[in-house]
């Protein structure tokens, strides 16, 4: 009695769904290749995203590099702070994530919350040991581990690059031309689906965390101030919610309600992220999740990565654990932000007010050249510093003086001495950094989600049969087509068959090998939703009929040959 991950890993691999890569030299551990169906399974679901998070919502799709310069990751501040905890053995030198050790060993579900000295004492007070050889590792320094990997561009080490550990920062670096392309209006949101790489110290569960995967992400722009999203499409959407405040009692417990009802009560406190919530629930149902396995979870304040200011999973029910299949962020306007400060470029759009304002606005006196000598004779450069302070900080005018940075020192100025004036000005509006919130989708996850969740197991005439229960929209094989028995006429009518389902769009697959009832039992393995069969009637009757075998009831039918193409696209497109 296995589970049913391990049976499904072993069919994924016999079926081509996916296995570990480069096995031919041992394989390496989180990295995965999806064979012919997995990778067609893969478009499926991909395509449905596109079609939902990009095309339905009038979003914009790009496509940008997997490798970055570091200074994006200087400023995303993934290079400080995207790490992981890492423990050595002593005895036989695997390294191990601490938290996973932890969760592993002990009640702690919110492991990836501890703080390193938390770590230590939990793996003291435990008696914890290594996974791999059983030394204690009690006293063992827990580290620090950044999870990118690093690479460099072109020859020599002076350009170091990383490989994105998210495909977002690919969206925010182009943020100046995309809001062009979004006429500087907001909101409007960019997706992209894309590979992300994170050097996981502990790759585990097969696909569900790997080094390289791929991850469909929307970024959503808006005006925080002035933005607000129509929810009457999502508010009567049922969901299962475990927010924080559940998670924090004792025998707190998810529950169902409405996305409009979790708004009104509080419990999701922004309302994009609820309309997010509320338009993903249906989609994920329509791929193929139970909705029986499936809830929303809110992140614990220890949990959230470092740009997000509130953040709920969507997770799935994997042999009675909880995964995450996708983060759905506020992220404020810290990354913007960020990378306006570090790139010097402009990150903010402008917005117009209803009706002009009169505002106090500091000016500077463009003869200012008495200030030289005072300041090394840079009178430049402490116009320019005084100039973008008015700009950005007008808090630093009030009172008397002017504090502003020049080459690292600080100082500190009478306003009079300056130049400056503050006068009365009437301006049509101002310049903003948007907000961002972010719906970001691990396919991975969520092809083994699907995978999971389609799997069955019955017994069809006393044998046993394993079957996946794939919706028609995502499987990746839709039709089998097959000649009852080896001879050229049943083969010559099957062929037409095929060529007629592909002309119609249909992905299908011909079998001529084995017993009828082994092809049967292979395409169920497969998810396959019909085969078809051509037989002696089919040839020798005057009307030209096949059986249609349906997959799930294993029910057959007869359908007319000129029917088949238009009956099975219909059911294709749901
Ligand atoms: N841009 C936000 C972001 O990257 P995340 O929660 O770190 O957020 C989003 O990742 C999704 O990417 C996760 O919900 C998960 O589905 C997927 N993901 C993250 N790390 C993964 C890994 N090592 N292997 C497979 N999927 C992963």
């Amino acid at each position: 009695s296995d589970s049913t991950s391990e049976k499904l890993v072993e069919l994924a691999k016999r079926r081509g769904y996916f296995f570990q890569s480069s096995g031919a030299y041992g394989g390496v551990g989180g990295f995965y290749t999806f064979g012919p169906q997995g990778a067609a399974l893969k478009g499926n679901v991909e395509d449905a995203w596109r079609d939902r998070f990009a095309v339905a919502e009038g979003n914009m799709e790009i496509d940008a590099p997997t490798i970055m310069p570091e200074p994006v990751f200087e400023a995303s501040g993934h290079l400080d702070g995207f790490d992981d905890m890492l423990v050595e053995c002593p005895e036989c030198g695997e390294s191990h994530r601490a938290d996973h050790i932890v969760e592993d060993n002990t009640m702690y579900e919110d492991a990836e919350s501890l703080e390193i000295p938390e770590v230590e004492d939990v793996i003291a007070e435990y008696e914890l040991v290594c996974p791999s050889c059983g030394a204690g590792l009690a006293g063992q320094a827990v580290e620090d581990f950044n999870l990118m990997f690093a690479t460099n561009i072109g020859p020599g080490d002076s350009d170091p690059g990383y490989l994105r550990p998210e495909t977002a920062q690919g969206i925010f670096v182009e943020f100046p031309r995309l809001k062009e392309y979004a006429r500087n209006q907001l909101p409007f949101g960019v997706t992209q689906i894309g590979r992300a790489y994170r050097n996981e110290i502990s790759p585990r569960r097969s696909i569900i965390r790997t080094r390289e995967f791929t991850q469909a992400e929307l970024e959503y722009f808006i005006d925080p101030e002035v933005d607000e999203p129509d929810l009457s499409s999502v508010e009567d959407v049922e969901v299962t919610l475990y927010p924080a405040s559940e998670q924090n009692e004792e025998d707190g417990e998810a529950f169902e309600t409405t996305i409009g009802a979790a708004v009104d009560e509080n419990i999701i406190t922004d309302p994009w992220v609820a309309y997010f919530l509320g338009v993903a629930k249906p989609w994920y149902e329509a791929v193929g999740v139970d909705m029986n396995r499936f809830r929303y979870r809110q992140h614990l304040a220890g949990e959230r990565a470092h740009y997000a200011s509130d953040c709920w999973d969507a997770e799935s029910e994997i042999d009675g654990n909880w995964i995450e299949m996708a983060g759905f962020a506020h992220r404020g306007n810290y990354d913007l932000s960020k990378h306006a400060e570090h790139s010097g470029d402009r990150f903010t759009i402008f917005r117009q007010y209803d009706e002009p304002k009169t505002v106090e606005r500091a000016t500077v006196d463009p003869e200012m050249s008495y200030l030289g000598p005072e300041f090394g004779g840079d009178a430049q450069a402490v116009v320019k510093k005084l100039e973008d302070l008015a700009a950005r900080d007008r808090s630093a005018f009030e009172g008397e003086t002017v504090a502003f940075e020049l080459e690292g020192e600080t100082h500190e100025v009478p306003v009079e001495k300056t130049g400056f004036s503050v006068g009365e000005e009437t301006i049509s509006g101002e310049h903003i950094t948007p907000h961002v919130v972010e719906p970001s989708f691990g396919v991975d996850r969520l092809v083994y989600t699907v995978l999971h969740h389609a799997y069955r197991e019955d017994e069809v005439d006393g044998e046993d049969r394993t079957y996946l229960e794939l919706e028609p929209e995502v499987a990746p094989t839709f039709v089998g087509v097959f000649p009852l028995q080896s001879d050229d006429d049943l083969e010559a009518q099957a062929d037409a068959i095929v060529e007629d389902l592909r002309e119609a769009g249909l992905s299908v697959t011909y079998d001529d090998s084995g017993n009828i009832g082994r092809r049967y039992r292979r395409q169920d393995e497969v998810g396959t939703p019909f085969c078809v069969t051509v037989d002696y009637e089919t040839i020798e009757d005057e009307e030209t009929t096949v059986t249609v075998r349906e997959r799930d009831t294993t029910d057959q039918k007869r359908l007319p040959v000129d029917e088949l193409a238009e009956t099975l696209s219909a059911i294709r497109a749901g």
